[in-house]
């Protein structure tokens, strides 16, 4: 059999420029460029977006402005408008800015985790629990991140048992998906093809997905690994906005529109468009000069 013909006919490709790309840029994006931003990005079919973070301001300044994106966005119907919650405080926001889907954050490293929500991996289930509670109750939807899934910038490789627990316990407590976060962009498709082995084996392709940094060059080819083994839910940046905070220079996120010419090269449907992608990102550089520099 053709190997094009074992892979998913569809992929639901997660717009995650907004959040994971702005929050690591260094220009300053002023509120009304983020929000006609994210209306194009709908318009152009992309089906889920990452529109923000409801973290402490501090933490990622960037974002600050949280409420009024959400509350100032197109909701185009069909389009699912994710936000990331650390904690009730941050569901509190979410809630008040009348999100319908959020995005738990984790981790399978400890020292990844303590660096970048200041808990052990346990203290943040423990967060995590009234939060799902709460917001099964409020009837959201609900991702589950499990960042630094093969690497920490910390401590090194992660061993896969441990990206498979996290997981395991993020599906325990009622995510709806949960996400495989390569989040400093060093996996390679070796190691992917190892925790996908194993984690396709406890868990249905369909609720897993894969969010690949383009740091090392390789995040297409981690992607092709993953159409292999079923899974359909793809991360991308709109231009690959967001550097990696580890690897200065580096380019960040995988483009979307990379991972879109990767898509549209193998015949599988996304219902996006790929140069109103482009359209979408050239306008915001307008809006922005010099923003998305490192991107590829
Ligand atoms: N929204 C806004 N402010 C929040 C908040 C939220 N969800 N959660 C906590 N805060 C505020 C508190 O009110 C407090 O403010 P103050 O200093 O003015 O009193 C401050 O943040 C510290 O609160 P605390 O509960 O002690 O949290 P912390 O310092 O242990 O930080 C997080 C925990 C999770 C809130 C913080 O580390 C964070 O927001 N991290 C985000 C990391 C991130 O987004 N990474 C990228 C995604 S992978
Ligand atoms: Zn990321």
């Amino acid at each position: 059999m053709p190997f094009v013909d074992r892979l998913p006919r569809r992929v639901t490709v997660v717009e995650v420029g907004p959040r994971d790309g702005l929050q690591n840029e260094a220009h300053p994006v002023p509120t009304d460029t983020k929000v006609a931003f994210i209306d194009r990005l709908a318009a152009v079919g992309l089906p889920v977006i990452e529109v923000t973070s409801f973290v402490s301001p501090t933490a990622v300044p960037q974002l600050a402005d949280a409420e009024e994106v959400m509350r100032r966005v197109a909701r185009r119907p069909g389009t699912r408008y994710l936000a990331l919650v650390p904690n009730e405080r941050g569901l509190d926001r979410a809630l008040a800015a009348g999100c319908d889907a959020i995005a738990l954050f984790t981790a399978a490293s400890e020292a990844f985790s303590q660096a970048n929500v200041r808990a052990s991996i346990d203290e943040t289930f423990q967060r995590f629990q009234p939060v799902v509670r709460r917001a099964r109750a409020a009837g959201l939807w609900i991702r589950g991140y499990v960042s630094t899934a093969f690497h920490c910038p910390y401590s090194g490789p992660v061993d896969p048992e441990l990206a498979l627990s996290v997981t395991e316990r993020l599906f325990a407590l009622g995510c709806h998906e949960v996400a495989l976060a390569d989040t400093i962009g060093r996996a390679t498709p070796r190691e992917v093809d190892r925790l996908l082995a194993l984690a396709t084996r406890l868990f249905e392709p369909s609720l897993l997905a894969l969010h690949f940094h383009d740091t090392a060059g390789l995040a297409l080819a981690n992607v092709m690994i993953g159409l292999d083994y079923g899974v359909t839910v793809f991360d991308a940046s709109a231009g690959g906005l967001g550097g990696c905070p580890f690897a200065p220079g580096a380019p960040g996120n995988l483009a979307t529109e990379r991972l879109l010419a990767l898509l549209d090269g193998l015949g599988i449907e996304t219902g996006v468009d790929r140069e109103a992608v482009a359209t979408a990102v050239a306008e915001l550089r307008r809006a922005v000069p010099g923003i998305g520099a490192h991107a590829r």
